[in-house]
């Protein structure tokens, strides 16, 4: 397919080169879509967290959200929700809670059948801020706490206090169907001064959220944080003592970072297995190939003006990719279960492999009544491990070089310095294996 007619094409256009972009992505998927929209804006930048975000201009937010609802209803009418709505709405940032106003209407031309949920800033999170999120519809929310130790917090230059973390989460819990608290994991740091992560875990079980998430903090090299060296045998150790101390309060480890109350729902916007993304800096997973819109704020409004898709990148996996990607995600849940039907016989011989070779090792144990198999103590340590690899050999070089694009609107995104980003060959062997025309 040449470029002019390929997926990023016309919004709305009648001729047949452009008629049906939207239509061609969603021709893709396979199977029902989970939505993920993001809002890349916020405040006050925090130096260790590499997602795309830029310090909003006057009357960027009002552009964007108006672009934003364009590319919404365009995979909409292209029958992006099927017949029942997508199976999940998830708003992630950048901070969505910062302009909760201009929210509704996107929202609103969504349809979703099942949970929604959105990340929130704990100084955002009051009893009136989450009352009106309940009213735009959220069933969820994910709490950015990731501390309640203020040198901990300031060591990470967070806008708010610890006392702000824990009012969030009181004000949340009984709002909502699923609470969930964000915490940082920063072994080094932890060790050397505040020593309150594992206060801080059963801190969030004292105070009944349904899910505790841990993320071992990762180092982005543009970030202002930078690089450096982790010391994964701790971070094996405190995440062991983190899953004793959640069977001590009644909680379950539910994947490789999370801990849940028994009977809670879990909340991920990583994990869904197709899902359509909307906004700059958004990705699509849709069986086989793996969708980046712009990063850019001004060159994603720029895409849908000019009546284009905002796609900046398209990555073909191909049917053995799409099964590896699916496979490496469902670990993430901490059970591996066989491939789908359709995923192929070479996908359906090489997992059976892998995972008889994990199970030999003592990573998976035997598999149950349906075939499924549950990743053992070791196999949480080893998949935290290529989780690390993962992040910084693939997702680091790919939204560094899309955080270039920020470069052209005006200087860099003022906190992300894509030069300094880790240099890996294998992604740029992954690109060029991979990578397609939009
Ligand atoms: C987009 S942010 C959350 C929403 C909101 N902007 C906030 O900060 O509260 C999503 C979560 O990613 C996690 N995160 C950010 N940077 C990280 C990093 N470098 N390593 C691991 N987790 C990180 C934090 O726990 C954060 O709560
Ligand atoms: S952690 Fe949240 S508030 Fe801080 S820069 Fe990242 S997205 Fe923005």
């Amino acid at each position: 397919m040449s470029a002019a007619a390929g997926l990023a094409g016309g919004l709305r256009g009648p001729g047949p080169t452009n008629a049906g972009s939207s239509a061609r992505v969603v021709g893709l998927a396979d199977g029902p879509l989970g939505a993920y929209v993001h809002v890349p804006f916020c405040a006050r930048m925090c130096p260790f967290c590499p997602y795309n975000k830029v310090i909003p201009r006057a009357g960027q937010p009002e552009r964007y959200f108006d672009a934003l609802l364009t590319e919404a209803r365009a995979y909409v009418e292209a029958g992006a929700a099927g017949a029942t709505g997508f199976t999940s709405l998830y708003v992630g940032g950048g901070t969505p809670t910062l302009f909760p106003e201009l929210l509704g209407p996107v929202l609103d031309a969504l349809p979703v059948t099942g949970e929604r949920a959105i990340e929130v800033l704990p100084s955002h999170a009051t009893p009136a801020g989450l009352d009106a999120l309940r009213g735009l519809g959220f069933t969820a929310v994910s709490i950015g706490v990731q501390s309640f130790s203020d040198d901990v917090l300031h060591h990470l230059r967070r806008p708010h206090d610890a006392r702000q973390a824990k009012d969030a989460l009181t004000h949340a819990v009984g709002r909502f169907d699923l609470v969930d608290a964000d915490l940082i994991l920063d072994v080094e740091y932890d060790d050397a001064h505040a020593g309150s992560f594992l206060g801080d875990l059963v801190s969030c079980f004292q105070l009944g959220v349904g899910q505790v998430s841990t993320y071992p903090l990762m180092r982005f090299g543009y970030t202002a944080f930078g690089p450096a060296p982790h010391d994964r045998r701790r971070e094996h150790e405190v995440l062991a003592e983190a899953t004793r101390l959640a069977a001590e309060h009644g909680y379950e480890r539910r994947s490789v970072w999370t801990f849940n109350r028994p009977g809670s729902p879990s909340y991920t916007s990583i994990t869904r297995r197709r899902f359509l993304g909307l906004g700059a800096g958004a990705s699509s997973f849709l069986a086989r190939d793996f969708l980046v819109n712009h990063f850019g704020v001004e060159t994603y409004i720029g895409a849908i003006a000019a009546g284009r898709l905002p796609l900046a990148r398209r990555l073909h996996l191909g049917r053995l990719g799409g099964a590896a990607y699916d496979a490496f995600w469902q670990a993430y849940s901490g059970r591996l279960c066989p491939p789908e039907r359709g995923s192929g016989v070479p996908a359906a011989v090489l997992l059976r492999a892998a995972t008889a070779g994990m199970t030999t090792t003592g990573l998976l144990t035997r598999p149950d009544a349906g075939g499924c198999r549950a990743l053992t103590p070791r196999g949480f340590d080893r998949y935290h491990d290529l989780e690390r690899w993962v992040t910084y050999h693939l997702i680091e070089p790919l939204w560094s070089q899309m955080l270039a694009e920020h470069a052209g609107e005006g200087g860099r995104a003022g906190w992300a310095a894509p030069e300094s980003a880790r240099r890996r060959r294998l992604w740029t062997v992954v690109e060029r294996l991979l990578e397609r025309p939009i």
